[in-house]
């Protein structure tokens, strides 16, 4: 006889092996889809971390720029948006800068951007400048805000 394969049990011991083989496909199946997601976790991760290790004020302050970019460029000699455009604007006095057409209260405001007012500002822009007209709530993440100013404050060196 061939192999066997006509006798009974020797089709109940190739089911067997079938279903045994089926399962152990699966598993490995499923294996090899959680090793996937785990690679694609990791190498979505490694650039962010090595981009934190060389420079972390600027990779982390360009996520929390996002916020600002709508209405505010920071680079020099771009336009105004919304806003005026932050290039250069720490350690200025504010509502100076050429061409953006401030609300009164900011053109009237006698304050310098240095690291403790912006953080004032970003935390709740119209309890620094009453009627100004920024259309921003603000940050209540102080660690966010630091980032931000180091962020600002870096900009175009
Ligand atoms: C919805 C638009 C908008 C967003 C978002 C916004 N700003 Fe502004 N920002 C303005 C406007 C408008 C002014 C001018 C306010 C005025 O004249 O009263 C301003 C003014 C400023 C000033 C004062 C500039 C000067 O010349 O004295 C700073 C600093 C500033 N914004 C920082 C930020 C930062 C940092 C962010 C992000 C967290 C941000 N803004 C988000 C619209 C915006």
């Amino acid at each position: 006889m061939k192999s066997g394969e006509r006798t009974p049990f020797a089709r109940l011991d190739r089911t067997r092996s079938e279903k045994t083989r089926t399962m152990k496909d699966r598993c490995l199946n499923r294996v090899d889809a959680l090793l996937c997601t785990m690679a694609i976790s990791i190498s979505a991760l490694l650039p962010l971390q090595a981009g934190h290790a060389q420079t972390p004020p600027r990779s982390a302050g360009t996520i929390a720029w996002a916020q600002c970019s709508a209405c505010h460029a920071l680079k020099a000699g771009a336009p105004n948006k919304v806003g005026p455009n932050l290039f250069g604007i720490f350690g200025k006095p504010a509502g100076k800068v050429i061409n953006y057409n401030y609300s009164p209260a900011m053109k009237a405001a006698n304050i310098v951007w240095n690291d403790k007012m912006l953080d004032l500002w970003l935390t709740r822009p119209s309890a620094v400048i009453k009627g100004n007209k920024m259309a921003f709530s603000g940050i209540s993440d102080a660690k966010r805000r630091k980032v931000l100013i180091e962020y600002i404050k870096h900009s175009g060196k």
